[in-house]
């Protein structure tokens, strides 16, 4: 790793065989050339080897299966690879998902993260020289209306109960860094899009379901708006704050970048159609609206006036630019979305349709 507060030799990265955890492996492989990353993933129906196919037999790359919430498989991590510095996305992540089976996310996104805290404290002692970065969301702010946004100072106020788990994880945090002293820091990032995101998310939802010429379902009338990142740009992000963050310090990520559900149906079905020669407008017949989700947050929309001053990052895809790219990426790696569909998630998305 370049220069920076942080200097380790073997991170440990949670939830690696997810959407972010692999593009993430992928972009610090090439960011610190002299690190060993260790990759734990209990591989749920969200996490796929798949993602990490390219970079599993790299000479400095190490893919474990593993629970975050069973303390002797944490603890003998730590201790069999001398970690010295955790990135921590595992999660449950879905909000959908959260409404009908909160529980899995207490355990997973609250104990879980209270486990690897426990074990790092325990392994590292009072060591300054290591760190401990948690990934967290927007939602543990709740919703906005159409004005204003969130930033490191907004009050947390979690309406999902992936929200609220992903809040509880943060205060966790927090309170492990006042308490013990860890060396931690904690980022809250908007809506990511991208390769390798799993299609239950709506992004990926739609182009998936656009090339196999399914109803499109968009939830109350397309009005909730969101501000989307592009996955790379996130991965940037979160390598820099490890690098450079203040221990104890909260960072806010995200895109500039808000439109509303249905603008951002209608422009990726636009690009749908174009990237495989379709008539404009073949797509958008697709859409379907659909009964809300409960709770559903109105907008969130982020302030990244801390990243951009205090680490000079802001984010260098453009909308159209980074959609443009998750289509290409989805129609050449169609066996990919074979495999992954493969794993229960229609299932899933069928029932919460009926169910609502
Ligand atoms: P994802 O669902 O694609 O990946 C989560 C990964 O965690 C999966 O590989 C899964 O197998 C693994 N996992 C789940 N439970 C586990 C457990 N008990 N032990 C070990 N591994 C387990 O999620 P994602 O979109 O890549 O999100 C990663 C992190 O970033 C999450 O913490 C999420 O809250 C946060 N985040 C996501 C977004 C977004 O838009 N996707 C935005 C901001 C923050
Ligand atoms: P999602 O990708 O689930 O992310 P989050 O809920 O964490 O923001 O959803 C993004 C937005 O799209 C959200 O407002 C819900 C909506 N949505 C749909 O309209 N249809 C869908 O099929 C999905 C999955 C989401």
């Amino acid at each position: 790793m370049p220069t920076g507060k942080a200097v380790v030799v073997a991170l440990l990265v949670t939830g690696a065989a997810g959407f972010i955890g692999s593009n993430l492996v992928r972009h610090l492989l090439q960011r610190w050339p002299d690190q060993r990353l260790v990759s734990f993933d209990l591989l749920t129906y969200a996490g796929h080897l798949a993602n990490l196919a390219d970079v599993i037999d790299h000479p400095r790359h190490r893919f474990l299966q593993g629970d975050i919430a069973d303390r002797e498989a944490v603890a003998a991590v730590f201790d069999q690879h001398d970690i010295d510095g955790v990135i921590h996305l595992a999660a449950e992540s879905h909000v959908d998902r959260s409404i009908l089976d909160p529980m899995a996310f207490v355990r997973t996104n609250v104990a879980g993260t209270v486990v690897l805290l426990q074990e790092a404290t325990r392994a590292w002692g009072d060591r300054q020289d290591v760190r401990f970065h948690h990934v967290s969301t927007d939602e543990v702010f709740g919703a906005l209306g159409s004005e204003g946004f969130f930033d490191e100072d907004t009050r947390y106020r979690p309406n999902s109960p992936y929200s609220a788990s992903k809040a509880a994880s943060d205060h966790f945090v927090r309170a492990w860094h006042e308490t013990y002293g860890l060396p931690a820091v904690i980022t809250n990032c908007t809506n990511n899009y991208g390769p390798y995101q799993f299609p239950e998310k709506l992004i990926p939802v739609v182009i998936t379901r656009a090339l196999a010429g399914e109803k499109i379902p968009v939830y109350g009338r397309g009005e909730n708006v969101r501000d989307w990142l592009f996955v790379e740009d996130h991965c940037d992000a979160i390598g820099l704050v490890f690098e450079r963050g203040t221990a104890g310090e909260t960072y806010c990520i995200g895109g500039e970048t808000e439109a509303t559900n249905l603008e951002l149906v209608r422009l990726l079905l636009d690009l749908v159609d174009a990237a495989r020669g379709a008539d404009p407008g073949t797509s958008a017949e697709l859409i379907e609206f659909v009964t809300d989700r409960p709770g559903h947050d109105f907008r969130y929309a982020m302030d990244i006036t801390r990243m951009r001053s205090e680490l000079g990052w802001s984010p260098s895809v453009s909308l159209r630019e980074g959609l443009a790219r998750t289509v290409e990426w989805y129609l050449d790696h169609r066996e990919w979305m074979a495999d992954v569909q493969g794993s229960g998630h229609r299932e899933f998305t069928d029932t919460w349709y009926e169910k609502r």
